[in-house]
């Protein structure tokens, strides 16, 4: 907001007290920007952070769909880590898991099988028929993050399986097809929730979505259920969404011996894509494009 003592807003070079006051006048960006700081600590982004956003969330894409395209019966997580890790120096890139928080994460992307909720780290174990993966990357380039991931299934999967997969895919789908400025941000886990209950399937909530852009996990946290986070959606807002849902209970247990791998407590599969996303004038531009 536009303080008293501020130059006003209408460039009679006057103070705002002096002039328009207390007309705040059209809201500007820039002022849009210090008002999300101040009251939501959530950074709206410039023209200048967007550009270097969309590159990195380009490259994030496209190393996720080379990794997810590697991914077939036999080949082990740990193989998909050293071609992440690869590809991101061919980028002149780094990934943002390696070394990422307390302890710190082992992997350069995660790799999260069958009843893991997320966080997985990359092994040994061969992939079989049967299996649904989620990789998940986040890259940083210039300085800028992008963060993704999909599923990939291996060979014939069982039914509850494919309905975890379609219901996650649907549930981030859908709800991107609602964002614009002036739409909640509780709005996408009112929906989210809403939907996946609805095909019979529970939704995590103890991990979230977030911004991104300047920082690997910056405001607002994007909540997957209901929750009072009424703050509006305004341009230049990056964030991801990143549903997971189970086919049985929600609650997902983390485990002890690495403090990372959140596996659901009922054995049941679990699953999730990602996108990260921009507020636009109209309505929303997808900075991660995968394709299914
Ligand atoms: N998309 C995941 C997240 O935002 C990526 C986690 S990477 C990790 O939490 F290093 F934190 F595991
Ligand atoms: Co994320």
């Amino acid at each position: 907001m536009i303080g008293r003592n501020d130059p006003c807003w209408c460039g009679s070079q006057q103070k705002w007290k002096k002039c328009h006051y207390p007309d705040p006048g059209p809201q500007t960006q820039e002022s849009l920007r210090k008002e999300y700081y101040k009251k939501h600590q959530i950074l709206l982004k410039t023209p200048e952070q967007i550009d270097g956003i969309r590159k990195a969330g380009k490259l994030a894409a496209s190393i996720l769909e080379e990794l997810c395209a590697f991914a077939k019966e036999g080949v082990t997580t740990a193989e998909i880590d050293q071609l992440s890790r690869k590809l991101h120096a061919d980028a002149g890139a780094t990934a943002a898991a390696l070394n990422y928080g307390s302890p710190p994460f082992p992997g350069s992307i995660c790799t999260s099988l069958n009843e893991m909720i997320c966080h997985g780290i990359p092994n040994n174990v061969p992939l079989k028929d049967g299996d649904i993966l989620n990789i998940d990357c986040a890259s940083i380039l210039n300085g800028y993050y992008g963060d993704c991931s999909k599923m990939v299934c291996i060979g014939n999967i069982t039914q509850e399986k494919q309905l975890v997969v379609d219901v996650a895919y649907d549930s981030l789908m859908k709800s991107i097809e609602m964002l614009k400025p002036g739409v909640k941000v509780s709005e996408i886990g009112t929906f989210i929730q809403k939907y996946a209950e609805g095909k019979g399937c529970s939704v995590v909530y103890q991990f979230v979505g977030h911004g991104v852009g300047t920082r690997f996990h910056e405001n607002p946290q994007v909540s997957h259920v209901r929750n009072s986070l009424h703050v509006p959606l305004a341009p230049g807002m990056t964030f991801t969404i990143e549903p997971m849902i189970n086919a049985g209970t929600s609650e997902g247990i983390i485990d002890p011996e690495n403090d990372w791998e959140a596996r659901t407590a009922d054995g049941r599969p679990s699953a999730q894509w990602e996108h990260t996303l921009l507020i636009t004038e109209e309505g929303c531009e997808i900075l991660t494009p995968w394709k299914r």
